[in-house]
C-alpha cells in the first residue's frame, strides 16, 4: 500500500496511488492539475481528530478549491461547506452538499444573494456589518423566512502572514469591530425573522503562529460570555480556518497544537463550534504538471520555459508563494540554478525564480507541488490561453473533473460587433 499523496517509486518516478504522473500527463496534456483524493482523505480525518474533542462541525472553505467533485469528496467524508458567493452555493448544491450544511461568509453578499440563500434554508449567514443585517432582515421579512445570523468579529490581530490573506486588523474589510458588537447582538433579539446563532473570527490564511488563534480564539469567547451574562442567546462560535502549511517540504501541518488551543479553550464549554478549513486540507493534495516548452540562455541567465503560466497558478508572482518544482522523471544531468516561467508576456509570469533545479530537456515533465488551494480557482484565459486539464486520482484511478475549454469555445463567449 502506497502512502497518500504524490511519491517516488524505486525508479524515482513521480507517482500518486499506482499510477505513474508521466502516463497521466501523457493522456490528458500538460498543463494538468492531478488530486489525489488519498491525502484528502488523510488531512480531513486528521483535523477531525484534532478538533473531536469539542463539540463542533468542519465546514470546507469552498474558496480554496472550488471543483465540483472536491467539494463532493469532501462532503461524503462528513464535512459541510463555507460559502462566499451565489455562485459557491450553486457548485455545492451541484456537489450534493445540503443548504444545512452551508454557512454564507463574505463582507459583499448582493441582495440577489441573500434572497436565494434564505429561500434554500442555509444553515447560517456570516455576517461583516451593521448594514448588511439590515438588508438582510428586510429580505427575511418580505420572505417571511428566518435567517439564522452570526456576527464576524473583528479582533484587531495582526497574524504574521501574507499582506494580502491577512484579514484581522482593523484596518481591513472585514468583520464588526469590537464596540459595536453588543448594539448589533441587541438587534439580533429585536428584529422579526432573525435568529441570533453566534459569533465568528478568521484572522487570515496560512497562519504558523497558533498563538494568534489563542489570541483570536479567547477574544472571541470572552466576548461571547459576557453577551450570555447578558442574557444573549450564543449558541455558536465560528472559528474560521487559516491554518499554515509547508510549501518547501511535505511536512504536515502541527493539527496537534491546535488540538490544544481548541480544547484547553473550549472543552469544558457548551458552545457549538465551527472550523472552516480550506488550505490545510486540500493544498497538498494537488500537483500542476507541466511540460518544458524550451530552455534559453541570455548569457549566463538562464530559463525553462514551460507551458503552465500564471493564469494557471498566480500565487508565485500574487503573494511571492514559493512552490517546491522537481521533474516528473528524475534524470541524471547536473543541476542548474534557472527562472522557471511561462509563456505570458509579462515580466510577472513565473513559476519560480532562481531556483536550482535538474537541467531538463526540451517536452520534459515537471510538477509544480502544493497546489490544491488557491490555485487553479484563480485561474484565467489571460494571453488567451485556454486553462489546464483537472483529474483527480480515487481507488488507483484517475477521474477527468475539469476540461479544458478551447479556445473556439471561448471564443463563442464574445460577440463580433458587425458595425465596424
Ligand atoms: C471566512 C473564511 N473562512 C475560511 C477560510 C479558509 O482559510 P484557509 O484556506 O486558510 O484555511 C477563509 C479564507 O481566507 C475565509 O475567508
Amino acid at each position: 500500500m502506497n502512502l497518500p499523496g504524490f511519491y517516488r517509486d524505486h525508479n524515482q518516478t513521480l507517482c500518486v496511488q499506482d499510477l505513474k504522473i508521466s502516463d497521466l500527463a501523457k493522456k490528458y496534456g500538460t498543463p494538468l492539475f492531478i488530486y489525489d483524493t488519498g491525502l484528502m482523505k488523510q488531512r480531513y480525518e486528521a483535523f477531525l481528530d484534532a478538533v473531536s474533542p469539542v463539540k463542533g462541525n468542519i465546514h470546507y472553505a469552498v474558496k480554496a478549491n472550488d471543483s465540483i467533485s472536491i467539494i463532493s469528496y469532501f462532503a461524503k467524508l462528513g464535512c459541510g461547506a463555507d460559502i462566499v458567493s451565489i455562485g459557491e452555493f450553486k457548485k455545492c448544491i451541484a456537489a450534493g452538499v445540503s443548504p444545512k450544511k452551508i454557512i454564507f461568509s463574505g463582507v459583499g453578499k448582493e441582495n440577489t444573494e441573500i434572497e436565494l440563500a434564505l429561500k434554500n434554508n442555509i444553515l447560517q449567514f456570516n455576517i461583516e456589518s451593521e448594514e448588511e443585517l439590515n438588508d438582510i432582515q428586510r429580505i427575511a421579512s418580505k420572505l417571511k423566512i428566518t435567517a439564522n445570523i452570526c456576527l464576524r468579529i473583528n479582533v484587531d490581530i495582526s497574524p504574521n502572514t501574507h499582506k494580502k490573506i491577512s484579514t484581522g486588523e482593523k484596518s481591513t474589510k472585514f468583520g464588526i469591530n469590537f464596540e459595536n458588537v453588543k448594539t448589533i447582538y441587541q438587534r439580533l433579539h429585536d428584529l422579526d425573522y432573525i435568529n441570533p446563532v453566534g459569533l465568528a473570527v478568521h484572522i487570515g490564511s496560512q497562519i504558523f503562529d497558533f498563538d494568534y488563534f489563542f489570541t483570536a480564539y479567547s477574544s472571541l469567547k470572552s466576548l461571547a460570555d459576557e453577551l450570555k451574562k447578558n442574557n444573549f442567546q450564543v449558541p455558536s462560535l465560528d472559528l474560521g480556518g487559516g491554518i499554515g502549511i509547508n510549501y518547501q517540504n511535505n511536512i504536515p501541518p502541527d493539527f496537534s497544537k491546535y488540538r490544544k488551543i481548541v480544547t484547553d479553550l473550549f472543552l469544558n464549554s457548551d458552545y457549538n463550534l465551527s472550523f472552516e478549513p480550506g488550505r490545510s486540507l486540500i493544498a497538498e493534495a494537488g500537483i500542476l504538471v507541466t511540460k518544458v516548452i524550451r530552455n534559453k540562455k541570455n548569457n549566463d541567465k538562464k530559463f525553462i520555459i514551460v507551458d503552465a503560466a500564471m493564469n494557471n497558478l498566480i500565487r508565485p508572482t500574487l503573494y511571492e508563494a514559493f512552490h517546491e518544482v522537481e521533474p516528473v522523471n528524475i534524470n541524471h544531468n547536473h543541476k542548474i540554478t534557472a527562472d522557471i516561467v511561462g509563456p505570458i508576456c509579462e515580466t510577472g509570469d513565473f513559476i519560480a525564480l532562481d531556483r536550482k533545479i535538474q537541467s531538463v530537456d526540451n517536452n520534459d515533465f515537471l510538477a509544480i507541488r502544493t497546489v490544491g488551494a488557491y490555485a487553479s480557482v484563480m485561474s484565467s484565459n489571460y494571453n488567451a490561453r485556454a486553462d489546464a486539464n483537472e483529474i483527480i486520482i480515487y481507488n488507483n484511478k484517475e477521474y477527468l473533473i475539469k476540461k479544458t475549454e478551447s479556445i473556439e469555445k471561448l471564443i463563442k463567449k464574445e460577440i463580433l460587433l458587425k458595425y465596424f
